[in-house]
């Protein structure tokens, strides 16, 4: 099984986006797919499907866990928002958030999965530590944005990345501005194999289009 996190420290770059759009793809072209949203503060994965939450909106003792994995669309889906009302903050510390992350992802997947690929949170923090050293993830997709901000904790990403020994399977220019991938000096040297762009899309198009009818999965790579 293939595990790859999709990260930035960078928030609203796109791993959300690119997460789901990578196991739809994968999904589509007959491979078994995993997905875990890793976002414990900030879970939305679940957004991006056809699906509706049955919690949304439930009242606190009406909320009734789902049994993890959840099947959607074909593909092994677990979040936090399938467990508790997904309008209520979590508010935890550290051991809180990296306890329910190993548990997530220890009792949820098939054995048998090609590929699993995790949707981080923004930043480099308790649930990095936990993905990549507690459930020894090796491989990432790295998201970001042409812009200096950006590129200021991308180069945090990557030094993380190459402390804890995590390949880095794809560099991806998300909502880019021209179809030149930015030949950015922290990217040139990564031993990347695979770098591209992703086009800042209008909204309506984004959704109703690119998402629905999978014209964004076309622009990702056939194979990670
Ligand atoms: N290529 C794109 N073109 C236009 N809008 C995009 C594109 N990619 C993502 N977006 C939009 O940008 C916003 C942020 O995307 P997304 O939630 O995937 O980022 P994220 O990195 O997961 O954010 P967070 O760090 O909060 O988890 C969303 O509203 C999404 O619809
Ligand atoms: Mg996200």
């Amino acid at each position: 099984m293939e595990k790859i996190a999709i990260c930035s420290a960078k928030g609203g770059v796109g791993k959300t986006t690119i997460a789901y759009s990578l196991a739809m793809k994968y999904h589509k072209a007959g491979k078994k797919i995993g997905l875990l949203d890793a976002d414990i503060y900030g879970p939305n994965l679940i957004n991006l499907f056809a699906y509706t939450n049955p919690n949304q909106n439930a009242h606190n003792s009406k909320i009734t866990p789902a049994k993890l994995p959840y099947l959607i669309d074909g593909i092994e889906f677990s979040s936090t928002d399938l467990l508790f009302n997904p309008d209520d903050a979590a508010m935890l510390r550290g051991p809180m958030l990296s306890k329910i992350l190993i548990e997530l992802y220890k009792k949820s997947f098939s054995a048998d999965l090609d590929y699993l690929f995790i949707d981080m949170p923004p930043g480099t923090g308790d649930a990095y530590i936990t993905v990549f050293k507690d459930l020894n993830i090796k491989k990432a997709v790295l998201v970001y944005v042409d812009d200096p901000l950006c590129i200021a904790d991308l180069k945090r990403t990557i030094k993380m990345l190459d402390l804890l020994r995590v390949d880095v399977v794809a560099a991806i220019e998300n909502l880019a501005e021209s179809e030149q991938t930015i030949t950015n000096d922290e990217i040139m040297t990564l031993d990347v194999n695979k770098t591209l762009t992703i086009p800042r899309i209008a909204r309506h198009e984004l959704y109703n289009k690119y998402l629905r009818t999978g014209k964004l999965e076309k622009l990702l790579p056939e194979t990670l």
